[in-house]
Formats: C-alpha cells, sequence, structure tokens
C-alpha cells in the first residue's frame, strides 16, 4: 500500500479547525497502513496483542478527549489506502460498489461520492441516507429479500439505477409502480448458486436461503420476470458469501459466478450491461488472523476473468465489486473508556463505559459461533515499562454476562480512566450494535482525516451521546 499516495491527500473541505496544541491535529501526518502496522506499542508479541504507534494513539486519544466515549473514530486516509489497492490489483476488471449496510453514515458517504463508483443500499432508509451524502441515485442499486411497498415507490420514483430484484412477488409489485410512475425500471435479477465453498464466514446461498432466486428456479422464473413491461433486465447479481481470508475460496466463488452469470445469459440471450460480483473479501479481525492477499486473487484468477471479459456475450458488460467491510472495517476504531476495574477471583476485569450495547460485533454476539477476541490496544502502551503486561478480561457496561469484549487479552495493566482502542471496527458498528438495550448514551462517530478530527455521530440526535466527561476517569457526568 501507498503510503505516499495517503500523505498526498490534502485534508477536505470537511476537515475540523485545529484542535488544541499537544493533541492529534498538531501534525498534519496522515495515519496509513504503514503507520498502523509498524512498531508495535506494548512489547508482547504482535499475534497477541496489536500494533499501535504513538502517532496512532495521539489521534484516538484526542479523539476520546474531544468528543467523549465510547467512540468510533473512521480513519479516511487508511480507507483511501484501501480503496487505492483494490482498484491497483482488481481495477482492471471491476468497478467498486460500496454496500451502505457496513457502514451508512453520511459523512463517509459523502467521503466516497467522488472516489467509488456505485452504492449498494439494502433499505429505504439507507436510500434517505446515500441522497443525503449526495449520491445520484443513478448509482445506486437496491438489494434485499424483503422489500416494500413504500421503499420501493420511492426508489423508483427518485430515479434509482438499478433494483436487484430477489424474487418474483417483487419483480411484479416493482413492475406495478413503475407503471404508475410511468418508468421502466432497470433491474439486476439476484441469483443463489448452487454451492458456496467452504472458508466464508457467513454463507448466503448453497442451501435454503432467503437471498435471490435459486439458481435452479432461474429458468423458470427469469422469462416471468422478462416479460413485465415495466422492468428491464440489465443483468444479474450474486451474493454468496461474506469475510472470507482464503484467497483459494474467493477465487472459486467467482468461478463459480463466471459459470452460473454464463449459463444464465447463454440460455435467456442476455447481453447484460451489470454483473455484480458480491466481493465476500474478508479483513483480519482476531489475532493471528492473516491479511487477504489481494495479489494473490488476481494472479490466480486474472486469466479467467480476462476470458470471460473476452465472450463476445460480455463485450459491453461492466463487472461490479460489491464490498462493504473490505474498504472501510480496518479503518475504523472502537475507543472506550476504563470505567472501573475488579479483581475478581484472580482475574483482572476492566469495566469499560461502551459494551456490546455501541458494539455489537467485538463483543461476539454479531454472528460468531465461539467469541474470539478482537485486536485491542492500551492507548498510551505500556508507559515506557511503566505499566505491567498481563492478561485481563475488558467488559461493557451492561448487567449481562455476555457484555464481554475481551477474555485474556494480554495488555500493560488497565487502570480506571485508560482508553483502550479496538481495531477493525469501521463496519457493522452503531448500526449493528443494540444501541438502546439498557439505555446508555450513544457512541460517537468521528471523522480523521490527516490530523484533522470531526464529529459525525448521525446516530440518535435525539438522545444524549456522551456517555462520560472524557476529563473525569470517575465516569460524571
Ligand atoms: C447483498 C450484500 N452485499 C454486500 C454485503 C457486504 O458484505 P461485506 O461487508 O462483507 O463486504 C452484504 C453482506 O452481508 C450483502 O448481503
Amino acid at each position: 500500500m501507498s503510503r505516499a499516495l495517503a500523505e498526498s491527500r490534502a485534508p477536505g473541505p470537511d476537515a475540523a479547525a485545529p484542535a488544541p496544541a499537544g493533541t492529534a491535529e498538531a501534525s498534519p501526518r496522515p495515519i496509513s497502513a504503514e503507520t498502523v502496522s509498524a512498531n508495535p506499542a506494548p512489547p508482547v508479541p504482535a499475534s497477541i496483542a496489536p500494533v499501535a504507534t504513538p502517532l496512532l494513539d495521539a489521534r484516538l486519544g484526542a479523539a476520546a478527549a474531544r468528543f467523549g466515549t465510547p467512540s468510533y473514530v473512521y480513519c479516511t486516509d487508511l480507507a483511501g489506502e484501501r480503496l487505492a489497492d483494490l482498484r491497483a490489483h482488481l481495477g482492471r476488471w471491476f468497478a467498486i460498489s460500496f454496500a451502505v449496510k457496513s457502514n451508512p453514515n453520511p459523512a463517509l458517504l459523502d467521503w466516497m461520492r467522488d472516489r467509488l463508483d456505485f452504492l449498494d443500499i439494502s433499505s429505504g432508509g439507507e436510500l434517505a441516507l446515500s441522497r443525503q451524502a449526495g449520491w445520484d441515485p443513478a448509482r445506486i442499486s437496491f438489494t434485499g429479500p424483503a422489500k416494500q411497498e413504500p421503499e420501493l415507490r420511492a426508489a423508483i420514483e427518485t430515479g434509482l439505477g438499478e433494483l436487484v430484484l430477489e424474487s418474483l412477488r417483487e419483480a411484479e409489485l416493482a413492475n406495478a409502480i413503475a407503471a404508475r410512475t410511468g418508468r421502466v425500471q432497470p433491474v439486476l435479477v439476484r441469483i443463489a448458486p448452487a454451492r458456496v465453498p467452504k472458508g466464508f464466514g457467513d454463507q448466503m446461498a448453497g442451501r435454503p436461503s432467503p437471498f435471490g432466486i435459486d439458481v435452479e428456479d432461474a429458468a423458470e422464473i427469469l422469462p416471468r420476470i422478462a416479460r413485465l413491461p415495466h422492468l428491464r433486465i440489465i443483468g444479474l447479481h450474486i451474493y454468496s458469501g461474506t469475510q472470507c481470508l482464503k484467497p483459494d475460496a474467493i477465487c472459486e466463488n467467482w468461478r463459480i459466478f463466471m459459470q452460473v452469470f454464463s449459463d444464465i445469459c447463454t440460455a435467456q440471450n442476455l447481453r447484460p450491461e451489470k454483473l455484480i460480483f458480491g466481493a465476500g473479501l474478508g479483513i483480519p479481525y482476531h489475532p493471528g488472523d492473516a491479511t487477504l492477499d489481494l495479489g494473490a486473487i488476481a494472479a490466480a484468477i486474472g486469466p479467467e476473468l480476462d476470458a470471460f471479459r473476452a465472450d463476445p456475450r460480455f463485450a459491453g458488460t461492466r463487472l461490479v465489486l460489491e464490498l462493504g467491510r473490505y474498504l472501510i472495517g480496518p479503518a475504523g476504531w472502537f475507543v472506550t473508556r476504563v470505567v472501573s476495574v475488579k479483581q475478581s477471583r484472580g482475574t483482572r476485569i476492566a469495566i469499560c463505559d461502551g459494551g456490546m450495547n455501541a458494539n455489537l460485533a467485538a463483543s461476539g454476539n454479531f454472528g460468531m459461533v465461539l467469541r474470539r477476541n478482537y485486536l485491542i490496544h492500551r492507548i498510551g502502551g505500556d508507559e515506557d515499562g511503566a505499566r505491567p503486561i498481563e492478561k485481563q478480561d475488558i467488559s461493557g457496561p451492561l448487567c449481562t454476562s455476555i457484555d464481554k469484549l475481551g477474555g485474556g487479552v494480554v495488555l500493560p495493566r488497565l487502570e480506571a480512566g485508560d482508553l483502550i482502542a479496538i481495531h477493525a471496527c469501521g463496519a457493522y458498528g452503531p448500526s449493528a450494535s443494540p444501541l438502546y438495550f439498557i439505555s446508555h448514551p450513544l457512541p460517537r462517530e468521528v471523522l480523521m482525516t490527516g490530523g484533522q478530527l470531526r464529529d459525525i455521530t448521525r446516530i440518535g440526535e435525539d438522545r444524549p451521546h456522551r456517555a462520560t466527561d472524557p476529563t473525569r476517569p470517575d465516569g460524571a457526568r
């Protein structure tokens, strides 16, 4: 990844006013993958404790000091690096579409507007957020297995790029709405393949599934959709698995997609304008997780993608990679403050102001079968050896034992008032968490661009956000 690239990007117009000297904004250097991964802070093995630099810690600490905790901090420099990396490896074949479900924050969507090709939304609410962020509806597709009349109507009336049809019911409903609107709505048909290779965190096809039209039913259903006069099939869509860290499995999955696309397009005599590949690209969440090697994917599947595109049927086809977490997940941290420490029967437990209520995924309750720790570090490291390194549990503020952010995490000894940062929290954060459970104040969201920090909190404008006064480690309001 190119650090130069990150450094060359000037702070955008959304940059905030500089913070007081001594906080992160005193330095204009952007955070890059190298800044994050170089120079481990606590002197423990990288496989156990994640890495963080003083620069990153200064910025995360400044975000907590200015905006309170718990907070999500999203770094546009890192997201920009990841996008450049994606394009460098896969841009020869694919345009990129961002799945809004992974992070619907309008400030981030705004940042993406001139950088990404398309958005994929999955509800009327995500349509509104994307429009609020200035996205042209013609660049938006709309997936989701239970679309209802009001959101379909809003999408069709606003000039949605493509509706991704997941059933005949939806096709008939959309056709009736488009007829009333006097439009012919471009549609993609979502297909659920018969097989998903091993290695995906969540498998959305290859077995009974609510998503899309099963490939074995396509021959019967596609002609019925094609006969609806106010819909125009312009292509196909497959999203069958998420969170895969194995290049071989990703290539195998895309091979399955190409076969399904070829078979259906040939059978239906379709020359598609667009084919969407649900990417499935995973990110490392846990100590020891591998980083996905995009170069290996490109090298392995490139010749087959070239051959696919050389088919005259696909001469005018735009291939699109649809993804969320790969772009934004590693560019976000969840920062929470230790409110209280308990020594309990031989285990030290740091109890924080944000837990599963603010970050369900990091608590292991968002689709994880066995809870595993995310990468976590103490902001400020071990203070030059002043803090002994030891195993500790980390829990949140809720009155339930499932509110646990870490078990046996090897970190500098935590005390009340300390800040910890959980890595890989840029996707499926606040919007995928039970924010109202036990009615604690809601987490903030902070945008970090170079040395600039900006409060971009979107959720709960009707409620107080700040859990604690950041200057008072006892947690007073
Ligand atoms: C249809 C669809 N598109 C995109 C995504 C985004 O997946 P990820 O964030 O893993 O890239 C999902 C995730 O479930 C999905 O269901």
